[in-house]
């Protein structure tokens, strides 16, 4: 809430209300267009009339006929927006959820800033007095106490729209908010304020920061959402199961055996990004759904068809698990866990070999004993090293999101000596319905020294030469330490593993030994 200091106890209120700014031609629904193009062609048939009858076009500020393509969001909305009208700031009433109307917030996509929007009871049916719906007492009633006072009197920032048939005939727009203005001030002393959307805009994110970052929704688990989201986009696209690293614990090997499976399918490949999409941790979130589900076949049969996809990089991020709990609920989550001190030096390993100059300038003594008087280049290598070792605080963040059920562990060494048997346990844990024989289809490859998936004729097909890479063992004073700075991360661990019923993998039980002597 926005206190100044005007006086004691002084409250200022932004009340704004807009009228619909015909952005459209024929009040058309911008979610009905796929083709971007078209629908900014439409909109600057509509520009040209405004620009004629000198309707200003400047306002930076539009909503969309009946809230379609604001949210869930209508990539191809925000573009023409932007380069026909230049808009930077729109309102909905939709974001997360019509109801309840205290839970609405902004979020800010692409460069447009997107306010939430309060229900002011008037539409395009409602432009009669005595013909309110449930009588003229009902408006009445919500302009002197009730739901629209209060709408006002708990946000700091309200945001409406009437329609332009409530400027003609009983004018009602105007009656209901010159009415709750009167009524504020009479029975309040909160000051009301109006600022021009844009300003208005800034002020909500300068109150509201933390609403910049939108959270993505599943369009589908909403029924209002699902009828304004386009045909030809479907909900289907998106995973079953994600496999969230982390990295060097054997990830690429279960993607190779998972999609070995006939009713297994992975994302297409993110060239930017080794091939994962790496959505819900980083900037690329920010591209929103369609930009996540355009990574995914539609499935030919969604019952029995089970899609994912691998990032090694979620595990440890901080936003991944309300990210992809918010998108997806139902999802499983498989993560892979080894001795975290093999996992960071194998991780050293794989830094110096794609050349990056701090792993190759540090030993990986210097990078794990790396204090606060570093150089920030070694801090942040040493950080990167060692942080998604820390297993349990992971795992207890995605455990606030999703319910243990959902989550699967597997044991990297097991992974690595015993395939077959932790990939029947996957299938298990997916509930798929073709069972698929993985003790048939791999093979230990003397030569690799690992196990790969036997080909026609005999042969096999390993990973590439980056996944078991030939480098002298740990040193033993590295070891050492790493078990120690390790300890209380892999108590914690431990503890995890009993809660959840569990037993607890053999390089657990080493690590707790050793520290316990
Ligand atoms: P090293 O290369 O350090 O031995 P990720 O794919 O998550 O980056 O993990 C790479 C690690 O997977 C490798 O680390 C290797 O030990 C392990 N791994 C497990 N099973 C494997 C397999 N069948 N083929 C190759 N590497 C495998």
């Amino acid at each position: 809430m926005l206190a100044e200091d005007e006086g004691d106890d002084l409250l200022l209120k932004y009340v704004n209300e807009f009228w619909w700014f015909p952005h459209m031609w024929n009040h058309m629904q911008p979610h009905l267009f796929h083709n971007e193009s078209v629908l900014a062609e439409q909109m600057i048939l509509n520009k040209e009339f405004a620009l004629k009858h000198g309707i200003p076009t400047d306002m930076g500020y539009a909503v969309a006929p009946h809230h379609s393509g604001v949210y869930p969001v209508h990539v191809q909305l925000y573009e023409a927006w932007k380069k026909v009208w230049g808009i930077t700031v729109t309102s909905t009433e939709e974001y997360p959820h019509l109801k309840p109307a205290r839970y609405r917030h902004g979020f800010i996509h692409s460069g447009i800033m997107v306010l939430p929007r309060q229900t002011c009871g008037l539409f395009t049916h409602t432009i009669f007095y005595k013909e309110y719906p449930g009588g003229p007492r009902e408006l009445d009633k919500s302009i002197r106490g009730g739901e629209l006072f209060l709408t006002v009197l708990l946000n700091p920032i309200s945001i409406f729209m009437t329609h332009l048939s409530n400027y003609g005939n009983d004018r009602l727009g105007l009656y209901t908010f010159v009415n709750l203005a009167n009524f504020v001030h009479c029975w309040t002393n909160l000051k009301l304020q109006t600022l021009p959307p844009v300003q208005l805009a800034h002020k909500y994110f300068e109150l509201f920061p933390e609403q910049k970052e939108p959270l993505w929704q599943n369009p589908c688990d909403d029924k209002r959402h699902k009828d304004i989201w386009s045909k030809e986009k479907t909900c289907d696209r998106l995973p079953k199961f994600l496999v969230v690293g982390p990295q060097k614990t054997g990830t690429t090997a279960l993607y190779l055996f998972l999609i070995m499976h006939p009713a297994i399918t992975s994302n297409f490949p993110n060239p930017k990004t080794f091939e994962e999409v790496q959505f819900f941790n980083g900037n690329a979130y920010h591209k929103g759904i369609d930009w996540y589900m355009n990574f995914f076949p539609i499935p030919s049969n969604v019952t029995t068809d089970f899609l994912f996809e691998k990032s090694a990089n979620y595990l440890h991020s901080e936003d991944a698990p309300n990210r992809a709990a918010a998108l997806l609920p139902k999802v499983k989550i498989i993560t892979i866990l080894i001795n975290p001190s093999d996992r960071a030096y194998s991780w050293y390993q794989h830094q110096r070999a794609h050349e990056d100059p701090a792993a190759q300038r540090y030993s990986f003594y210097e990078v794990i004993t790396a204090g606060r008087r570093a150089t920030p280049e070694l801090r942040a290598l040493h950080n990167r090293c060692l942080v998604p070792g820390w297993y349990a605080a992971h795992i207890e963040r995605w455990l606030t999101y999703y319910p243990a059920s959902q989550l699967h562990i597997i044991d990297g060494h097991k992974l690595r000596t015993d395939p077959a048997v932790v990939m029947d346990g996957v299938q298990k844990f997916l509930g798929v319905s073709q069972y698929y024989n993985y003790s048939q289809a791999l093979m230990f490859d003397p030569q690799k020294g690992f196990w790969c998936q036997l080909l026609d004729g005999g042969k096999t097909k390993c990973l590439g030469k980056s996944k078991g890479r030939k480098y002298p063992a740990m040193d033993v004073e590295s070891r050492t330490f790493l078990s120690r700075y390790y300890k209380d991360h892999n108590i914690e661990l431990s503890k995890l593993f009993y809660r959840l019923g569990l037993p607890l993998p053999a390089w657990l039980r080493e690590e707790l030994q050793k520290v316990m002597r």
